[in-house]
C-alpha cells in the first residue's frame, strides 16, 4: 500500500483535464487504495487523481469518525470511505453556502469558498458498478472540491476577496497562490 508523492500547486498537472477511466480492473482498485493511504498519511479528507499525477477521473473521500462517544460527528457519514470513478454531478442545490477549505496540494493555506449546499452525484465503483449519492454539508463540499481537481480547478479559483484566503502555520514558506482577477463561470 504505497503512499504516493503529492503534486503541489503551480505544477501544470493540477491545471489539466483528467481523462475518463476506461479500465475497471484490480489495478484501479489498487490505485484507489494508494489514494486513500496517501490521503490518510497527510490527514486529508479527499484526494483526486491529478494530485498524485494520475490524470484520470477518480477521487476518494473520507471524513474522520469521532474519536469518542461524546464527540459530535462532523457529518452523518463520517467514518465511511468513498471512491468515485468517472463522477458527474446530476443535480445541485440552488442555494450556496460558504465554508472553509484547504487542499493537500496547496499546503499552508485555507480559504472560504461558496458552493451549492448539496449535490447529487452519479459515479462508478472501481469494479465498474454504477451508483448515485446525494450529499450535503462537508461531504458535498469535499465532492465538489475533488471534482474541480478533475477539471484543473483549484479552490482559490473560486475566491476573489483576498481576506477569504489566508496562510496558516506550516513548516516552511507557503507556496505562492494566485487569486483570479474575475470570478470563474459556474
Ligand atoms: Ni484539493
Amino acid at each position: 500500500m504505497p503512499i504516493r508523492e503529492l503534486v503541489l500547486v503551480n505544477d501544470p498537472r493540477l491545471r489539466a483535464q483528467a481523462a475518463p477511466v476506461e479500465q475497471f480492473s484490480a489495478e484501479l482498485a489498487r490505485l484507489a487504495q494508494d489514494m486513500l493511504d496517501t490521503m490518510h498519511a497527510h490527514h486529508g479528507v479527499g484526494l483526486a487523481g491529478p494530485q498524485i499525477g494520475v490524470m484520470r477521473r477518480i477521487f476518494v473521500a473520507h471524513i474522520p469518525a469521532p474519536e469518542s462517544e461524546e464527540e459530535e460527528p462532523l457529518h452523518p457519514r463520517a467514518g465511511e470511505t468513498f471512491v468515485f470513478v468517472n463522477p458527474q454531478i446530476t443535480r445541485r442545490a440552488p442555494e450556496t453556502v460558504e465554508g472553509e477549505e484547504g487542499c493537500l496540494s496547496i499546503p499552508g493555506w485555507r480559504g472560504l469558498v461558496s458552493r451549492p449546499a448539496w449535490v447529487e452525484v452519479a459515479a462508478h465503483t472501481t469494479g465498474g458498478e454504477a451508483f448515485s449519492l446525494t450529499a450535503d454539508g462537508l461531504l458535498a463540499r469535499i465532492i465538489q472540491h475533488e471534482m474541480d481537481h478533475l477539471d484543473g480547478i483549484l479552490y482559490p479559483d473560486h475566491i476573489t476577496e483576498r481576506d477569504k484566503l489566508w496562510p496558516i502555520e506550516t513548516e516552511g514558506e507557503p507556496p505562492p497562490v494566485e487569486l483570479p482577477t474575475k470570478p470563474p463561470a459556474v
